[in-house]
């Protein structure tokens, strides 16, 4: 199969979709690879790279999209790039098609099939192909929030770990999901004092299981938060139910209730946010105050560590790009149900359950358009 990845084109997007050594195992497969010029970039990979990993470097986007059966990326495909795509084309994408008709409407017309990362499932209920963004994210969170916590910044001027004879900072983790546990295993490794409020009770006794006495859980309530805000110098908001906006869990009145110069991050923003007065920010200007507060709320946080996120996410998307390529996207979807969830678009049709629910769009099952 000839494997096309272009450079991205959204906007502060660094990530690119095939690292050299995915690039690598696919050639070695007896696959071609053909990258954009200067894809790799903003994560680190120049064309020499690639051309060690045995792909071939072009000029142009359009040469990509006219010569490769497969398209792979990191972000849905901007309005410049669906004119390129093609009928029989295979597409295998972040794409989020649910509040975005225009993209869905243009990948119709284009006759291509597209795979959406975001979709595609496991055997444990999971979604392997954002879990990777949400460790990174969850990562990245007290990071970011220790930063924002010093002085120069805004913050309370306060230490994560403190010093022999000084407490470390108080740090409360709303949500115990991927993102929330990877926050508090940073924030506890760097000697915070870290507790996890989740409404799940598995999800809290798998926390007290694994991590022990590393970081304190306790069960999400209105009154839970609004106690425990009141002495945290970090609050991470990390919730997600699942199909909806996130819940409001700090308002803004309960600012006040809150220590001066304490630092919200909130990597739920891109659900709308878990606090009341959070708005989303970029990287170029990624905090603000409200009522002494300060605020964090990066929309894209992956994107500020985009070698790791590409390294990441590359890990996730290979055996599936691997399989897609080896057996065609039929055999490969028939052979694995967790890759058949992921199948969005082919030929016309959606195929997709909520995205025709949330657009008014008819949706064929995917098990027809594959025996068909
Ligand atoms: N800003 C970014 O760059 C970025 C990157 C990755 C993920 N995210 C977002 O981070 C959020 C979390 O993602 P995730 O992968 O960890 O999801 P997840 O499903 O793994 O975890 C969410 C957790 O929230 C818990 N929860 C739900 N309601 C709650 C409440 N009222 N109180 C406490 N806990 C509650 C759930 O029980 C679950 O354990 C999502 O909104 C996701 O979109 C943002």
């Amino acid at each position: 199969m000839k494997i096309g990845c272009p450079k991205e084109i959204k906007p502060q997007e660094f990530r690119v979709g095939m690292t050299p050594n995915a690039a690598q195992e696919a050639v070695a497969r007896g696959h071609e690879v053909i990258i954009e010029t200067n894809a790799g970039m903003g994560s680190g990979f120049d064309n020499d790279a690639y051309v060690a990993a045995g792909a071939r470097i072009v000029d142009t986007a359009e040469e990509v999209f006219a010569t490769a059966d497969m398209i792979v990326k990191v972000k849905e495909p901007q309005a410049v790039e669906r004119k390129m795509l093609r009928e029989g084309q295979l597409l295998f994408t972040y794409l989020h098609l649910a509040p975005d008709p225009e993209q869905t409407h243009d990948l119709l017309a284009s006759g291509c099939t597209a795979i959406a990362y975001e979709t595609v499932t496991d055997s444990n209920g999971g979604l392997p192909l954002l879990a990777p963004m949400s460790e990174v994210a969850g990562r990245l969170a007290p990071q970011v929030g220790s930063w924002t916590l010093q002085k120069a910044n805004g913050g309370r001027g306060v230490l994560m770990g403190g010093v022999p004879g000084v407490g470390p900072a108080k740090v409360v983790v709303i949500g115990g999901g991927v993102v929330g546990t990877h926050a508090a295993q940073v924030a506890s490794g760097m000697g915070a004092d870290v507790t996890v409020l989740d409404r799940s009770l598995p999800r809290l006794r798998y926390l007290d299981d694994v991590f022990g006495a590393r970081f304190k859980n306790q069960y999400s309530t209105a009154g839970a938060t609004a106690e425990l805000i009141q002495t945290a110098d970090m609050v991470i908001g990390a919730v997600l139910i699942p199909g909806a906006a996130a819940p409001k869990l700090i308002t803004r009145e309960q600012l006040s209730t809150m220590k001066p110069g304490a630092v919200l991050v909130d990597v739920a923003i891109d659900q709308g946010g878990c606090f009341e007065t959070s708005k989303a920010t970029t990287h170029a200007d990624p905090i603000y105050e409200v009522d002494g507060v300060m605020h964090y709320c990066v929309a894209n946080m992956p994107g500020a560590v985009a070698r790791t996120s590409t390294i990441a996410l590359g890990n996730a998307t290979m055996p599936f790009m691997l399989a897609l390529a080896d057996k065609g996207w039929k055999q490969a979807c028939q052979d694995d149900p967790h890759l058949m969830a992921g199948l969005n678009v082919h030929a016309g049709q959606l195929t997709y359950y909520a995205v025709g629910k949330a657009l008014g769009i008819d949706v064929v099952s995917p098990t027809m358009v594959i025996k068909a």
